[in-house]
């Protein structure tokens, strides 16, 4: 990508333009770095500093049922009703996007507009994660996006503990149908499901993790509704997302 696209991007992201500038793909931004919390140190191997459940979570019980095919998996999500959720909601929110996807892309649940259109982050956070993904030069169309929870909680609420168990299967099936090389969890919600620890986001960013039942490297960054709300925090967003095309960088010359 260009680097005057690139800073178009970043623009419309809202991180703003005086910061010093990123030579290349490898570079990462002075002063932006997820240092700020953490240290940044990408590994591909468990890290002992996170607090994970060295337990089976229902997830790895999950991966070892039978692995349906995309059609079937989308009839399943389409049809449940195991959990209270399936009687408010609209519409179950599948998940979108390329089904051989390098990235995949998860958030916490459905909001009133996925809801309506069936459709992950189609709404405010959405159009920001849109712009975070073209700042990194990939159209929402070239990675997978979907929610720990297939079901919008009503008003929002955070996702309970039943829910997760009830609609982990499905994305741990979803994972395993994309095989990305790299997971991004935005925002708590999802940094804690995916990875089963309560440790704060701020200490989860600037590593890559593994989790239980998943076997793809996950990296966690905020949420984009969190980012609207607190824009001051974008230039850590951006730090996670340079350390992100670092790694399938690396990844791609391996
Ligand atoms: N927030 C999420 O976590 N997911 C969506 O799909 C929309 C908003």
């Amino acid at each position: 990508m260009h680097e005057q696209q690139r800073q178009y991007y970043l623009q419309a992201m809202g991180v703003q333009l005086w910061e010093p500038r990123i030579n290349s793909m490898q570079g990462t931004p002075q002063g932006t770095q997820a240092s700020d919390e953490a240290p940044v140190h990408v590994s591909n191997s468990a890290d002992t500093s996170v607090d994970m459940q060295a337990q089976l979570s229902p997830g790895a019980t999950a991966t070892a049922q039978a692995l349906p095919d995309w059609h079937s998996l989308q009839q399943n999500v389409e049809s449940c009703q195991a959990c209270a959720l399936h009687e408010s909601r609209i519409q179950p929110v599948f998940g979108t996007g390329e089904r051989n996807a390098r990235v995949m892309f998860i958030g916490e649940a459905p909001g009133a507009d996925e809801d309506r259109q069936g459709e992950p982050f189609v709404g405010r956070a959405g159009k920001l994660l849109n712009e975070m993904l073209l700042a990194i030069g990939f159209r929402r169309e070239q990675v997978y996006i979907a929610n720990i929870l297939k079901c919008r909680p009503p008003n929002n609420r955070d996702p309970r503990v039943d829910e997760v168990n009830s609609c982990e299967v499905f994305l741990h099936q979803q994972i395993q149908l994309v095989r990305p090389e790299l997971i991004v969890a935005l925002g708590r919600i999802a940094a804690h499901n995916l990875l089963k620890t309560d440790t704060s986001l701020g200490r989860l960013r600037g590593q890559f993790h593994t989790c239980p039942g998943i076997d793809v490297p996950v990296m966690v960054t905020y949420h984009p509704a969190y980012l609207l709300r607190t824009p001051l925090e974008k230039r850590k967003a951006w730090a996670d997302l340079v350390m992100l095309m670092q790694k399938l960088d690396t990844e791609a010359r391996a």
